[in-house]
């Protein structure tokens, strides 16, 4: 099989990887970040200025990108129903996940190769979270080790897990985020291989030199495929909660819970994976029925808006991710980008909640869908 695994260079790219080098992260330029006051500006101003192959890495879907576009498709179609003089000022927008306080339901998704986007690469990642008060959810192909991360976190980290063939690597590489302080494991799901990523393909995709991804060195064909007994295994191995990311339908939620998980991520990779899988949006409702509060449930894909993460609350989410305009934000600003990225997502939550007479994010249920 010649297709990639998702989110991973290709092996010979990565084969001569035997260790992380040391690595000097420059002083972030000071950038001008006040004309962007949307997360689609910041794609428009990222383009110009990340190299080509960061810029396709980033934004490019599987195959035709009909799930990409889909993403947002669905979101655009859904209509809101406010309730006006609902005697409110400012909205409360945390919740409690997994017993910690967010102040805000929009975490960083997991995405990989930060260092191909900013020079300060996931340390710029981690300040901007922090300076957001945003949970980062760190990829396993983070391009700067996790202690690194973790000694520059000032809000929760969560880290995300590939499941190598070695599962001796897999168990010291979990047991290890747990004692740098991850408060949860988001084990990926949906990627036993890539997805056709003709623009990758195109630009021949690869790490340039001195970028490496310590947790992912050479990781070649996958061998041992990843089962419902591994997460079952997963969950043994740590006591911080243990998620799914990648689930796309109820049957395999249920199958989830009964493996034991304490959280589901609907998720379809951004688009990136599956080409003409559905739009998370649209398969929520299917699954938090099916799950019925028995563990959160959180989406990503396509989130750009506060309306359109009040919509994944109305339809059960317990918590949203976002991927690619954190990664726009990076580029754009590093630490700061990432945190005005966060910050205006946060903003316009919080308007969407006041003008739609939402003052709790309990109050977020299906009345305030139009139907
Ligand atoms: C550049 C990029 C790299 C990604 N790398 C990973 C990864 O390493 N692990 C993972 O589980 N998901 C990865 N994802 C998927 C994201 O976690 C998330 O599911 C997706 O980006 C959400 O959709 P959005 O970008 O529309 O917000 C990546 C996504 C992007 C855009």
């Amino acid at each position: 099989m010649n297709v990639q695994a998702s989110d991973q260079a290709p092996a010979s790219i990565n084969q001569n990887q035997t260790t992380n080098p040391s690595v000097d992260f420059p002083i972030s330029e000071i950038v001008d970040l006040s004309d962007l006051v949307n997360l689609f500006d910041f794609e428009k101003k990222a383009e110009a200025k990340m190299t080509r192959l960061a810029y396709e890495y980033v934004a490019s879907g599987a195959a035709d990108e009909l799930t990409l576009r889909w993403n947002r498709l669905a979101f655009d179609a859904i209509k809101l129903n406010p309730t006006v003089l609902a005697d409110m000022t400012q909205p409360d927008t945390r919740v409690s996940l997994f017993g910690d306080e967010l102040a805000y339901p929009i975490l960083i998704a997991p995405t990989a190769y930060h260092r191909i986007m900013h020079p300060d690469g996931e340390l710029a990642t981690v300040r901007g979270a922090g300076i957001a008060s945003a949970t980062y959810v760190v990829s396993s192909f983070t391009t700067t080790p996790l202690e690194t991360i973790a000694e520059n976190a000032t809000k929760p980290l969560w880290f995300q897990l590939y499941v190598r063939d070695d599962r001796e690597f897999t168990k010291d590489l979990v047991q290890k985020a747990e004692a740098l302080g991850c408060r949860a494991l988001c084990v990926t799901v949906d990627t036993p291989v890539g997805g056709v990523r003709n623009r990758e393909q195109r630009i021949n995709f690869g790490l340039p030199s001195g970028i490496q991804a310590p947790y992912m060195l050479a990781p070649g064909p996958q061998k041992k495929p990843l089962t419902w007994t591994d997460i079952t295994w997963l969950t043994s191995l740590v006591n911080i909660p243990v998620l799914v990311k990648g689930i796309l339908n109820a049957e395999d939620a249920e199958r989830a819970i009964q493996a034991g998980v304490s959280g589901i991520v609907v998720s379809n990779h951004g688009g990136r994976n599956l080409d003409t899988v559905p739009a998370t949006i649209d398969v929520l409702p299917s699954i938090a029925r099916r799950v019925a509060k028995r563990v959160p449930v959180l989406l990503d894909g396509g989130i750009r808006r506060g309306t359109d993460v009040l919509k994944a609350m109305a339809l059960g989410a317990s918590a949203v991710l976002v991927g690619k305009p954190v990664c726009y934000g990076l580029a754009c600003g590093g630490a700061d980008g990432v945190a005005k990225v966060m910050a205006i997502l946060r903003e316009e939550l919080e308007l969407a909640m006041i003008l739609t007479g939402r003052a709790t994010i309990d109050q977020i249920d299906r009345s305030v869908l139009w139907s």
